[in-house]
């Protein structure tokens, strides 16, 4: 079985960014930058605030990161969004969530200028991408497809499950695989048969904040196996797969942690330079 080391792979893809960034500043004598909005004192917010602003000096990006407390008006958030879109040394905006309940997470998502959006959640982003047109994609599917990808170049005619239909990660990930020709599944939480439908499948991706719902009996001998599950439990944190159990059976599998997670933040650098890039054109 191949262990997917998710760390590793940031790792190189932040040293080929940090490579980018350095072209960009030479060639455009400026750098991309980067602006994290975090409102709030919830303490993974803030953990994940605190590495993606590591991550973006460590390649060599502007980094910002805007804080305000539970209380702020939605309006105050609203206009510092506004001064951000106009901000030509701002390349990227990111809005940290979950919000505080009093703030529209969707007017907030729509506010941002679609060419910042590096989060990829704003419609016109997500339209796009279903389009198969030129879009931000959201950081951890990107990441989950970035990884796929390494283990297998040639996707085309595969048969991919995705367990979970959010935005942020289930609808995403199958528009990138359809974009490679898989032939693609979405499972959720009203689907029949989960277990048969996984069974059928090459590739599974696994994103429904379930603790180990995908067993061992579940997978195929030659599937790839990715897990972007985070659940805290009794026995520490472990993710939408039951690792021990698929670990025996699958081809490939990412473990939690140190999988898709240092991924996903490699990925957000990658927007804002994409992003960059674009507004350089
Ligand atoms: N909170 C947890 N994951 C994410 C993400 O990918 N983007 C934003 N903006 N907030 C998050």
């Amino acid at each position: 079985m191949i262990l997917i080391d998710g760390k590793k792979a940031a790792a190189e893809l932040r040293a080929e960014l940090k490579e980018e960034v350095a072209e960009l500043k030479s060639k455009h004598n400026k750098v991309p930058g980067l602006t994290v909005i975090l409102i709030g004192d919830l303490t993974p917010s803030q953990i994940y605030v605190r590495n993606k602003e590591k991550s973006a000096n460590e390649v060599g990006l502007k980094s910002e990161v805007i804080k305000y407390p539970d209380s702020v008006e939605e309006k105050t958030v609203l206009e510092k969004i506004q001064e951000l879109n106009s901000d030509e040394t701002v390349s990227g905006i990111l809005v940290q969530l979950p919000l505080p309940k009093h703030i529209d997470k969707q007017k907030v998502i729509e506010a941002i200028d679609p060419s910042k959006d590096v989060d990829g959640f704003h419609p016109m982003n997500v339209g796009n991408l279903s389009s198969g047109y030129e879009s931000s994609i959201p950081c951890t599917p990107l990441g989950c497809y970035l990884l796929i990808k390494k283990i297998e170049p040639n996707l085309s005619g595969k048969k991919a499950v995705v367990v979970g239909r959010s935005n942020l990660n289930g609808k995403p990930m199958t528009q990138l695989l359809l974009k490679e020709n898989c032939t693609v599944t979405i499972t959720h939480s009203k689907t029949k048969d989960l277990k048969a439908e996984c069974l059928e499948a090459d590739i599974i991706v696994a994103a429904v904040g379930i603790p180990e719902l995908v067993r061992g009996d579940w997978v195929k001998r030659d599937a790839i196996v990715i897990d972007v599950g985070i659940n805290k439990t009794d026995n520490g944190i472990v993710g939408d797969v039951h690792f021990d159990e698929v670990s025996k059976n699958a081809k490939a599998l990412t473990p939690v942690p140190g999988g898709v997670g240092p991924m996903t933040i490699a990925c957000l650098l990658k927007n804002t330079i994409d992003c960059f890039k674009r507004s350089q054109i």
